[in-house]
């Protein structure tokens, strides 16, 4: 056996002294809703903000199939392959030390047989280094199966986008008696059948808060209240990145949008007006070289020796 899981080594000032430092694991989630301490994730899907991500001390960084939307321009969730999902799983796995990296597994996917649904998963672990994979729905068959097969599961339950033609929308969840109880029994199933976290999406309040009470395994929350284990936001939206009006639980933190197109329209004037790149920004020769006439007037342009 040889360990592949490094102690963080970010910078002194980028570790969060508050929390763990070393390497999150499936485990250690569970820990943290033992102890009270909440759960923080993010969905990345790149080397670069993946990176950063993780340097600001999130705990789970989701590779999640709505970067169909946020990064591919679908218009929901469902083109997205697995092809896709392992070439953006492996950029954020190159760039991750610290966070639990989670590969969302994309409609279709695990939709057949539990048999193939496992194939899928071992690829995503295998090939693209995820340490979880999350799939929607109560699947509590292809959940035993991927435990038996030691990778971690990350449930998803209410608010389901790869649900969305079933559902006619995205819509709220659980919010009639039998819908409330038909989602505890899937959160107890899940938990039976060995998921490691239920992200719960999409549904009241109250019915997370039971839902979290009941399960000792962590409940992540998006859109169901401040009574999970945890909360994750898509990275794009905390960011105002989408270009679309947001839904009700997200709260934007920045407006990279704005800074992004401030730099490229300054960028794109410093240009037109021969702003940029300066002299201190160029490279020049050697001064040794320059004080060599012949040397220089070998670099004339040989148009300058031609006849016309
Ligand atoms: O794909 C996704 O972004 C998700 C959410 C839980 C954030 O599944």
């Amino acid at each position: 056996m040889s360990l592949t899981n490094f102690p963080y080594e970010g910078k002194a000032a980028a570790a969060p002294t508050s929390r763990l430092t070393t390497k999150v694991s499936m485990p250690a989630l569970q820990g943290m809703k033992r102890e009270g301490k909440p759960i923080t994730a993010l969905t990345a899907y790149d080397y670069a903000t993946s990176r950063l991500v993780d340097e600001a001390g999130i705990d789970m960084i989701l590779v999640g199939d709505s970067l169909a939307m946020v990064v591919l321009g679908h218009d929901n969730t469902l083109a997205v392959t697995v092809d896709e999902m392992l070439h953006h799983t492996r950029a954020v796995r190159r760039a991750v030390r610290r966070a639990l990296v989670v590969a969302d597994m994309p409609f279709g996917s695990y939709h057949g047989t539990v048999a193939e649904g496992v194939a899928n998963a071992v690829r995503f672990v295998k090939e693209a280094g995820a340490e979880a994979v999350k799939i929607e729905g109560p699947r509590v068959e292809l959940v035993r199966a991927l435990t038996d097969a030691e990778i971690p599961v990350v449930g998803h339950l209410g608010l389901t986008p790869q649900s969305v033609l079933r559902m006619g929308g995205y819509k709220v969840q659980g919010k009639t008696v039998e819908t409330v109880l038909q989602l505890r029994a899937d959160a107890e199933a899940l938990e039976a059948a060995g998921a490691g976290a239920i992200v719960l999406e999409g549904i009241p309040r109250g019915v997370a808060a039971v839902i979290t009470a009941d399960l000792s395994i962590p409940t992540i929350g998006i859109g169901a209240g401040p009574d999970c284990d945890g909360q994750i936001l898509v990275f794009h939206d905390i960011l105002n990145l989408t270009f679309a009006p947001h839904a009700k639980f997200v709260r934007q933190y920045a407006d990279a949008a704005a800074l992004i197109r401030e730099a490229v329209e300054h960028y794109r004037e410093d240009v037109e007006h021969r702003a940029f790149p300066s002299d201190a920004e160029s490279y020049h020769l050697a001064v040794a070289v320059q004080d060599i006439g012949e040397a220089m007037a070998m670099l004339e342009p040989r148009s300058a020796g031609r006849k016309a």
